[in-house]
């Protein structure tokens, strides 16, 4: 009834121009909120354990990001005790101690309080939550200062060569890879930037050609699919991401997930071709059922994968001038 007298008020464009700034005002408060503030006022009592999860996540980032550029200001006006609380409120939600963001909520948290003066409060009530838990203090948390050389000690190496070598691959020896070198390269992709470093990343594999089979059954492009003989899927989930930023960063997480993968796939001497399935397409659903995936994660794609025959074909697949790419401002 309101939204029909507004509509009649307004006009059809002007209604749609209002629920687009309405939307982005909802997108900039939330994304604000999420970078930096551990927020005081928000009433989170009744979230559910995944926004929590979220939640929690967002704010140990924004907590090594502050510790990053040294902001005191900041890490001396911070709820420690809320983020302490959310420790226990996700345990007393049935996550168990060793889970990664409580076991790295509490690195991160012990690292800034060990930066800030006062907080004894805070600082016993975190110490004594972890020895009552058990949670594991193995993960690293807070900041680390590297030597220039050792970030650069890597870089020494042919790049364009190795990124130009790359070819998708859409036929290859009929070999299962086994699950220590997928280990690996997960490993390796896992390097990968993701946003406020949630890692919302799941690569679903199998060793029995049975299920391989089903696997490269359900890859969209079944016109090369006759090639393949091993195959990933790899999925994206929406239930690390906060609602403003779904519908967006599962799918920017997600490429550059796919290829990180498909870079360490290269550098493991193996071939790829990573496989798109449209988020609209409607075997999403069905072999997200098939393979058991949580209704919270989006198959962001598969990779084919495996051995290189000794003569390779692949498309030419020719690269733009460098200049359609990148426009420079000044000309
Ligand atoms: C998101 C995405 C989806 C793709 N989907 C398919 C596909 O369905 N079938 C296929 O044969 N290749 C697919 N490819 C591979 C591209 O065709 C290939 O990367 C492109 O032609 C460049 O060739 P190159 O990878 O050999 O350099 C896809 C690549 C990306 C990044």
């Amino acid at each position: 009834m309101i939204k029909k007298l507004i509509k009649s008020l307004l006009g059809e464009k002007n209604t749609n121009r209002l629920h687009r700034i309405k939307f982005s005002l909802a997108s900039a408060i939330d994304s604000a909120r999420s970078a930096w503030h551990i927020s005081d006022s928000a009433d989170d009592s009744d979230f559910t354990k995944d926004q929590l999860n979220v939640a929690q996540l967002i704010n140990i980032h924004g907590l090594e990001k502050a510790m990053v550029i040294g902001h005191e200001k900041y890490l001396s006006s911070v709820k420690y005790d809320k983020l302490i609380g959310n420790i226990s409120r996700l345990l007393q939600m049935g996550v168990p101690p060793d889970d990664f963001t409580i076991a790295e909520s509490a690195a991160v948290i012990r690292s800034a309080l060990n930066t800030v003066s006062g907080h004894d409060s805070e600082k016993s009530q975190l110490e004594s939550l972890i020895s009552q838990h058990n949670i594991p203090m193995n993960l690293r948390g807070g900041v680390e200062v590297i030597p220039s050389a050792e970030i650069l000690r890597h870089t020494n190496f042919d790049f364009h060569g190795f990124v130009s070598s790359r070819h998708s691959v859409r036929k290859f020896r009929d070999k299962i890879i086994p699950r220590e070198v997928i280990y690996d390269i997960v490993r390796d992709a896992l390097y990968c930037p993701s946003a406020c470093n949630r890692q919302p990343f799941k690569v679903y594999f199998s060793e029995d050609k049975e299920t391989i089979a089903r696997i490269i059954c359900a890859v969209p492009d079944q016109f090369i699919a006759g090639g393949f003989h091993d195959c990933l899927i790899v999925t994206c989930d929406c239930a690390l991401l906060s609602q403003s930023e779904t519908d967006d960063q599962e799918y920017i997480n997600g490429g550059i997930f796919l290829g990180y993968m498909a870079m360490s796939i290269h550098a493991h001497g193996l071939g790829a071709c990573i496989c798109q399935l449209l988020r609209k397409d409607r075997r999403q659903e069905k072999i997200k059922r098939e393979f058991g995936i949580k209704d919270s994660e989006i198959i962001a794609g598969f990779i084919a994968f495996g051995e290189l025959e000794d003569d390779v074909v692949c498309a030419c697949a020719q690269r733009r001038n460098v200049k359609d790419a990148a426009i420079c401002l000044d000309d």
